[in-house]
């Protein structure tokens, strides 16, 4: 049978790092109050990442991928796929996929497209990725995650905008005889599609609509943790595997309490986690490939070690893939 393995990973992170209590005094200065100790409690975010105003999700996926072919010892022309996920792009289109295409100098015509699915925009992708290898499509993808969160934030609404970051993690997937992506399992339920949203849009030259980043937070908690559980568990029947195989959960970095209890769902100990969270804060599609990427360089995460990544958001999407790495 034939598999894509990861061969290499990337990650970036843009200088610019806030820390709670610098955030906190920034937004006090705006009239919103808010605190370190409700952030960390409620959240476990102690920083995150603002890209400059002039820089855009391609340059953030730029840099990860440029990490991640350097760490495979492989050049731009190796690539023969490109797939960004991501919920802020450069522009209306064309896709960051195409721009990250020019940028890296890859002129071989391969295929290049953006993936939107919010938070679960990096397991989408990687599922994407696998299947064109899969079936012969393409040998060797580029897979980036890379947000610039901050461009969609209303900084007067405290009840979102101390939660995300910017940044982009990038994965290289090779086809191969041995594993590899194990399963995949992946889903969206448009019936919630309000509960996580930037409404806005723009036509006829004008933004029409609010085109911040609104969100009912206990809604979107309530159904993160039933449902990383449940794609957790069918990624894990698909390959013939049990929660005691995993070896690293590395979900969508968005709240610690989401994440510690999936853990506890999946009777795994706390010390199998990769945390990030705390670092970057929710950087959407590009938390999953951060942290595995932290977890990579890390040394936490070894070659042959099962991985279960798992991401939720907008839409309302979420899935998990296998990952033997
Ligand atoms: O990335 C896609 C997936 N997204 C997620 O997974 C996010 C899921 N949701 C969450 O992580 C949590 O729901 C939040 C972190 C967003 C909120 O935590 P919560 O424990 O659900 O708090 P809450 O929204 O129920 O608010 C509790 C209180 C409220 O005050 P009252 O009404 O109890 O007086 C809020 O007004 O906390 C207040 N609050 C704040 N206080 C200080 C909300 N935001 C803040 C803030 N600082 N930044």
């Amino acid at each position: 049978m034939k598999y894509s393995r990861i061969v290499s990973t990337g990650s970036y992170l843009p200088p610019r790092r806030l820390t709670n209590a610098d955030l906190v005094a920034e937004l006090a200065a705006k009239g919103v109050e808010t605190s370190d100790e409700w952030i960390v409690d409620r959240t476990g975010i102690r920083a995150r990442h603002f890209a400059a105003p002039e820089v855009t999700s391609s340059e953030l996926a730029y840099e990860a991928a440029l990490q991640a072919l350097s760490s495979g010892g492989l050049q731009p022309v190796d690539i023969d796929l490109i797939i960004v996920a991501t919920s802020t792009p450069d522009m209306v289109f064309p896709s960051v996929a195409t721009i990250l295409q020019n940028k890296l100098g890859i002129t071989n015509g391969c295929p290049a497209f953006d993936v939107q699915a919010v938070c679960s925009g990096f397991v989408y992708a990687l599922t994407v990725a696998d299947s064109l290898i899969k079936t012969s499509t393409a040998k060797r993808a580029l897979v980036v995650g890379a947000e610039v969160f901050s461009r969609i934030l209303d900084f007067k609404d405290r009840t979102t905008c101390v939660l995300f970051g910017d940044g982009a993690g990038a994965v290289i997937l090779e086809a191969s005889d041995t594993p590899g992506i194990l399963a995949s399992d992946l889903h969206a339920d448009g019936r919630h599609k309000d509960i996580l949203c930037v409404p806005g849009t723009v036509s006829g030259g004008l933004v029409l609509g609010d085109p911040t980043l609104k969100m009912d937070g206990p809604a979107v908690f309530k159904l993160a943790v039933g449902v990383l559980e449940s794609a957790a568990r069918a990624a894990l029947t698909k390959a013939g595997k049990t929660d005691a195989d995993i070896d690293w959960l590395i979900p969508h970095q968005a709240n610690i309490r989401i994440m510690q209890s999936t853990t506890k769902k999946l009777k795994m100990s706390m010390e199998k986690l990769i945390v990030t969270v705390d670092q970057h804060g929710n950087t959407s599609a590009a938390s999953i490939p951060l942290a595995l990427d932290f977890a990579v360089r890390s040394g936490k995460v070894k070659r042959g070690d099962m991985l279960m990544l798992e991401g939720v958001g907008g839409g309302f999407t979420w899935g998990a893939v296998l990952v033997q790495y």
